[in-house]
């Protein structure tokens, strides 16, 4: 009986598998599902396959796109025969400003002649000629306090008497903005309209409100904050970086059921007055005192009549840029993991992550009662909240209680990093249902899951992520939480590819990019933070400004989109030269050079251990590295004449590397390890000299007592190097030390995010200096990659950019008994894992429909493996190599056993 039931369900299993076959789905458009606001006039479209079988590939498309849900194509593409399933441009009649836009694939795979049908995606055009802009900027028409600067509040009543088909609103500020219609927010995203060089481009938000206005009377509102455009920002207490005053543009366009349209601008007709939000900075914190809040001023009943008018003024709208990347959202909500009183007898709440966000209070008290909320990353060795690290941010949001019942409160323009808060004030006791901690940051598609069987690198692995979430709040900044939070060019460099295995970071750095570009100085220099607070003279750092070239090569990589490239050639091209121009005899050895930032430097340095690498040797290796990176793009975008130029100055860069810090045996004349490792990364020793230098480094991790000694510009190669020259043993004795200087250091500490350096708690529990000590930096998180390529070996070739043709080559060791990696492609779900079991090596893949995979079995013939219970049947097409015998594979997902004999 038993048996017939198995049988039954044998064949009920093959049967439904063979009736589901292919199908398409994920419909991306720009990378987003069906976004709105796109001014992208050639905008591209991704898709993926999904089927049962194995070895899917494409052979054929066709997209249509329509411009109403049925009805006859606006574009056919015709049947296509092509492989291509991701970045297809559309390439009909011009698309029209504003309008929305309905698409559909058709795909053919290399087994059915039947095609499979998407679901119908979509996408808006945002505004795509500056004469769509009929919205003037409007400013308060009252004298703003200079000191305070409370939020100004804008506002305006209309009245809808037709059926709506359809409203979409487009706004922007100087400042941030938070708008309403009839109360209701506009949106979910918060610090709007982002970050970016606000003078050469200002980002606005094209919204579908259609549901928030009501047949009649409508109030819009809006209210302003001063974030970074006129808010303190950069060091020094400095304000007004990008003009002294905050402005409104807002346009909200209305398409009646009867066909006919409205427009509703921010012109003179709005009013103007300030609310409860009396002051608002990003590092400083928010005061709200809600005995000032103007009670219904967001509903259409409201009466403004004693409201300031508002001041129109007249800035640049050619500087408006339609949002790519996604904006900023409340994430993960945590409770309170512990309520206590320090022994210096304040009252604090952990929330048991240190994390980027606000706490949402609720609380039941008098009028006039003030609460104030600090936020801390750390308590101090005597269990006492500590705010010495965020240097002059106050981090400090005030509360003023109207009274008569429960009120809410959270900041709206600020945000903390912070894992404890001290509450001051609190009219009662403090209980866990009252404070929630949220995080924001840019909402962006998760992609990576790492995990393993070791509990620490999954903490690490945790951290990692957390110091990403932390940072990436529309730029990818260095820290959340003192008076900085810059987007450094380096930090963002280092960290990119592991980044990019945490979340789908593709159109997150691309802006970043248009930023890099749009603040690079005419003589090619970048300036060392983006978007550029800094000024022009802070510019030029080696393994900072690199970011010009690092960023855009490996964006490429990681998700094949050759547009980037092209929008980014030009400012590569122009850091190259610009450090070309700075050499002499080729070598780049003048400019302000941070160097290998934070590198292992004990303060008891008696025997002259601290591991200082000479600033110009890292210069030079960096040099040839942007010279090779643009070497390998202007292949890939066929810039044929600049290929055999940079080619020549290559050649001139390493010698030149060569005879000024490489002694004759091939030492180094600094002996540090990052020396060595971007020595061999960036390959400036001639073959015969590497793998002398490769046992040099292990020498030296051996001399300290296998600890890494590397800064910031060393960290991301070290395992890498290793793992190339055949040390993989020595890079996971580095992953899994547990004594400081180490990535373990920090967990054993109990860190939940990555800290700045290696030591920001020493182990006597004391701290670094104050004046840099982030416990949320994301840079030496830059070991993630190391974890998903190498442990898990979950790569890509750059000839198959974006795992179009991956590379799986899993490394066993450091005692882990199972590591498994999975990443969100754009052509689907790939995983790598491999468990050690009973003797045996078990290897589950799963391979995306529509990419090649070079497998790497560890195992020393084919006849030690099984797939998915059958003997792996030898061919010519199988090599075995170093310890792997090497498969090519197409989509599919598949079972390998490999017992070794
Ligand atoms: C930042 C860094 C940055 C560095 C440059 C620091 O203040 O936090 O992460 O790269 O300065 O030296």
């Amino acid at each position: 009986m038993k048996k017939i039931v198995c049988l039954l369900i044998n064949m009920l299993l093959i049967t439904t598998c063979s009736v589901a076959q292919l199908s398409v789905h994920k419909l991306l458009t720009e990378n987003r599902i069906n976004p709105i606001g796109l001014d992208e006039r050639v905008p591209r479209f991704s898709w993926q396959l999904a089927s049962n079988k194995r070895n899917v590939f494409q052979a054929a498309y066709q997209i249509q796109v329509f411009t109403s849900a049925k009805g006859k194509a606006f574009w056919d593409s015709g049947k296509i025969l092509s492989a291509q399933s991701v970045f297809v441009p559309y390439a009909g009649s011009p698309l029209q400003s504003g309008k929305q836009y309905w698409w559909v694939v058709k795909v053919w795979d290399n087994y059915d002649k039947k095609p499979a049908v998407s679901d119908t995606a979509s996408f808006r055009m945002a505004f795509l000629n500056e004469s769509d802009w009929k919205a003037k900027w409007i400013e308060p028409g009252f004298a703003e306090d200079s000191v305070m600067r409370p939020s100004p509040l804008f506002r305006k009543v209309f009245s809808a008497n037709k059926k709506i088909l359809s409203a979409i609103a487009y706004i922007t500020a100087h400042g941030l903005y938070e708008a309403r219609i009839n109360g209701v927010k506009i949106g979910n995203a918060y610090f709007t309209p982002g970050w970016t060089s606000y003078n050469k481009r200002l980002q606005y938000q094209v919204y579908d409100v259609t549901n928030l206005i009501a047949k009649g009377s409508n109030a819009i509102t809006a209210t302003l904050g001063n974030g970074w455009y006129r808010g303190i920002i950069g060091f020094k207490n400095k304000e007004n970086m990008y003009g002294k005053d905050i402005a409104l543009l807002f346009q909200l366009e209305i398409t009646y059921a009867d066909g006919t349209t409205t427009t509703i601008i921010s012109d003179d007709s709005w009013k103007s007055s300030t609310g409860e939000i009396l002051y608002s900075q990003i590092y400083n914190g928010e005061l709200i005192d809600a005995g000032k809040e103007k009670k219904g001023w967001a509903l259409p009943g409201y009466d403004d009549t004693r409201w300031d008018s508002v001041k129109i003024t007249h800035y640049p709208i050619n500087v408006l840029v339609a949002t790519i990347n996604e904006p900023i959202k409340e994430k993960e909500h945590f409770k309170p993991a512990r309520i206590f009183t320090t022994p210096a007898g304040e009252h604090v709440i952990d929330f048991g992550q240190n994390l980027a966000g606000w706490v949402t209070v609720k609380v039941n008290g008098k009028g006039g009662d003030k609460i104030i909320i600090s936020h801390a990353e750390v308590l101090d060795k005597d269990g006492n909240f500590y705010t010495a690290n965020l240097r002059a941010a106050k981090a400090q949001d005030t509360y003023i209680l109207k009274g008569g019942g429960e009120e809410v409160f959270k900041p709206h323009f600020t945000w903390h990093g912070f894992r404890y808060i001290k509450v001051e004030g609190y009219p009662g006791e403090l209980r866990p249902e009252n404070f929630t901690a949220t995080a924001l940051y840019s909402d962006i598609p998760p992609a990576g899951d790492f995990r393993s069987s070791n509990a620490l690198i999954n903490q690490l692995q945790h951290n990692i992520q957390w110091g990403q979430k932390s940072n990436f709040i529309d730029v990818p900044t260095d820290c959340p939480q003192r008076d900085e939070r810059l987007g450094w060019t380096g930090d963002a460099q280092v960290f990119f590819r592991t980044a990019a295995f945490n979340m789908n970071v593709d159109n997150f750095f691309t802006k970043w990019l248009k930023d890099v570009s749009a603040d690079q100085l005419p003589n090619g220099s970048v300036p060392f933070v983006i978007p550029d607070v800094l000024g022009q003279r802070r510019s030029g750092s080696a393994g900072w400004d690199d970011a010009a070239c690092i960023v855009p090569w490996n964006l490429y990589v990681a998700y094949g989109d050759k547009r980037v490239l092209e929008q980014q050639y030009p400012g590569m091209k122009k850091w190259v030269e610009f450090i070309r121009n700075s050499s002499h005899n080729n070598l780049w050895n003048t400019g302000i050079h941070y160097g290998d930032w934070l590198f292992y430097s004990p303060d008891d340095d008696r025997d002259g251990k601290a591991a200082v690498t000479d600033k110009f040797l890292i210069a030079q290796c960096f040099y040839a590295n942007s010279v090779q990176l643009l070497i390998n793009t202007a292949r890939v975008l066929g810039n044929t004449e600049d290929v055999p130029v940079y080619e020549a100055l290559l050649v001139k860069i390493k010698q030149a590397f060569v005879k000024e810090y490489v002694t004759a045996s091939g030492r180094l004349v600094s002996g540090t390890q990052t020396a060595y490792v971007l020595a061999l990364n960036f390959d400036m020793l001639p073959e015969e000299l590497r793998e002398q230098a490769a046992g040099r480094l292990v020498e030296n991790i051996k001399s300290y007592g296998n600890h890494l000694t590397t800064g910031f510009l060393g960290t991301p190669y070290l395992c890498h190097v290793l793992s190339r020259f055949g040390f993989t043993d020595v890079a996971y004795k580095l992953l899994l030390q547990q004594e400081y200087p180490s990535w373990l250091y920090p967990v054993k500490m109990g860190a939940t995010t990555v800290w700045e350096r290696w030591d920001g708690i020493k182990p006597d529990s004391t701290f670094e200096s104050p004046a840099m000590n982030s416990f949320n930096h994301y840079s030496y998180g830059a070991i993630g990659d190391w974890m998903y390529r190498v442990m898990a070996g979950l790569d890509n070739y750059d000839d198959g950019p974006g795992y179009k043709h991956i590379k799986i080559q899993p490394h066993i060791g450091g005692g882990f008994t199972a590591v498994s990696a999975a990443l969100e492609t754009y052509y689907g779900k790939l995983r790598s894992s491999w468990v050690l079991e009973n003797g045996k090596i078990l290897m589950d893949l799963e391979i995306p429909a529509n990419t090649t995979a070079t497998a790497f079995v560890p195992a020393n013939a084919v006849n030690e493996i099984t797939e998915s219970g059958a003997a792996l049947i030898p061919s010519a097409k199988i090599k075995t190599e170093n310890g792997y015998v090497v498969l090519t594979l197409g989509s599919g997902i598949y079972h390998f056993v490999v017992s070794k004999k």
